[in-house]
């Protein structure tokens, strides 16, 4: 099945197939061709170029994109999707002057989402969950990675590893699967916290890595909840099991989280929204993938992410939504983009570059996502008639997308 995609008004993130990810000055620039045309062969992108160049092909289909802007679907590489219920009592109580830690500590939060998650079927969950998965599927994410650990014991934590697995076979777009049994220590063990920790290394990581139920692993790594120690035992066993680091770090408090993820080589360190100069210092000349939530912070109001001092210190930097029932009841990675620009002062070449080559680098997929290349995944937004693609993240409460395809077919 070929289709040919014409008369794009300008085609986003066009790039050769080999560039895994952009840092520092790079970021800056969005390369771009204007007045151009697509070729799509099956499910991936087997050309494209300038209309003044277009070939003379035999196509099934052609699809005429009338003066709209096309870029890649964005890429999500940090999301709690799978949840039971909802937490919006939490929310206002954090209106009435509780804070974050305040709810958390008197059995709301990840405990009270565990709760409702451990006592609904598996079935419940699944449908709760795939709402959730074609709402972001009509914003424009067409690859995403979602968290375990609502659980929080064995047998719920792999209830939800099922439901990640399930959603990712039933939906067209990728899903990754990442084990966070280390987010939160369940209330019977909270003066044992060691003892789930054995509970987490000795029984959990073995059973996910056993039914191949997670690619990464993830611990909150935090004041008030997982050390240092705590998490480089985790790390290591994950390792052992084949699983790949992703970790929570530097939400609240810059305890040397940062560090253990360079030391353990974790593929993405998550959140970073209190960064020391030694937290910096330490990503420099590492392979990991920095992880900005801007939604978190604006839901929250805690700080944001250091975008700029990143960014300007020549370190690569991803973005991600976090959707969670907590601290950021929403996976728009639309506004995402938008919050990047407006708050932490991104372009918005360095937003899109964040949201989508970099995303996907932080999922361990950018060789098949997060840029238009030639051999990667049609997946694309095709937006509305807007003047320019500053427009995306200036019109913040619009819907600016007009139709998305995932693996070369309209959803
Ligand atoms: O990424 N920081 C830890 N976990 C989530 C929040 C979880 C919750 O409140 O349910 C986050 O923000
Ligand atoms: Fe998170």
């Amino acid at each position: 099945m070929t289709t040919l995609i014409t008369n794009i008004k300008e085609l986003l993130q066009v790039r050769e197939n080999d560039i895994l990810k952009v840092s520092g000055k790079e970021m800056k620039i969005l390369p771009t061709l204007k007045n151009a045309y697509l070729i799509i062969e099956d499910e991936f992108i087997s050309e494209f170029g300038s209309m003044d160049n277009i070939p003379k092909i035999k196509t099934d289909e052609v699809i005429n994109a009338n003066g709209k802007i096309v870029l890649p679907t964005w890429c999500d590489s940090h999301t709690h999707i799978v949840f039971a219920g909802n937490r919006e009592n939490e929310f206002v109580d954090r209106i009435n002057g509780l804070s974050y830690e305040e709810i958390a500590n008197k059995g709301g939060g990840i405990l009270n989402s565990a709760k409702k998650l451990q006592s609904i079927s598996e079935e419940e969950l699944f449908k709760q969950s795939a709402k959730r998965v074609e709402e972001i599927m009509f914003l424009g994410t067409g690859a995403v990675e979602i968290k375990s650990g609502y659980g929080l014991t064995l047998q719920a934590e792999l209830k939800m590893l099922r439901v990640i697995k399930k959603l990712a076979s039933k939906y067209p777009i990728e899903i990754k699967s990442t084990f966070l049994g280390a987010h939160a220590f369940p209330e019977e063990y909270k003066n044992n916290k060691e003892g789930y920790i054995d509970v987490i290394c000795d029984k959990m990581i073995p059973a996910v890595a056993d039914k191949k139920l997670a690619e990464f692993i993830d611990v909150f790594c935090e004041t008030g909840y997982f050390s240092i120690e705590q998490t480089e035992k985790i790390l290591i066993t994950g390792q052992k099991f084949g699983l790949t680091p992703k970790i929570h770090v530097n939400q609240f408090t810059s305890i040397g989280g940062v560090q253990i993820g360079v030391k353990y080589n974790a593929l993405s360190i998550d959140h970073l929204e209190i960064m020391t100069s030694e937290d910096l210092n330490a990503i420099k000349n590492s392979k990991v993938m920095p992880v900005a939530l801007p939604s978190c912070s604006y839901f929250l109001s805690i700080p944001y992410t250091p975008a700029r001092e990143i960014i300007d210190a020549d370190l690569a930097l991803a973005l991600a939504s976090d959707f969670n029932p907590g601290s950021t009841p929403s996976g728009n990675m639309n506004f995402v983009v938008a919050t990047a620009c407006i708050k932490m002062k991104m372009t918005p070449e360095e937003a899109i570059n964040a949201a989508t080559i970099n995303g996907a680098y932080a999922m361990n997929l950018s060789k098949t996502h997060g840029s238009i290349s030639k051999g990667k995944k049609a997946n694309l937004i095709f937006t509305k008639e807007i003047p320019s693609y500053n427009f995306i993240p200036y019109a913040f409460g619009s819907n600016l997308i007009d139709k998305v395809m995932i693996n070369g077919k309209f959803i």
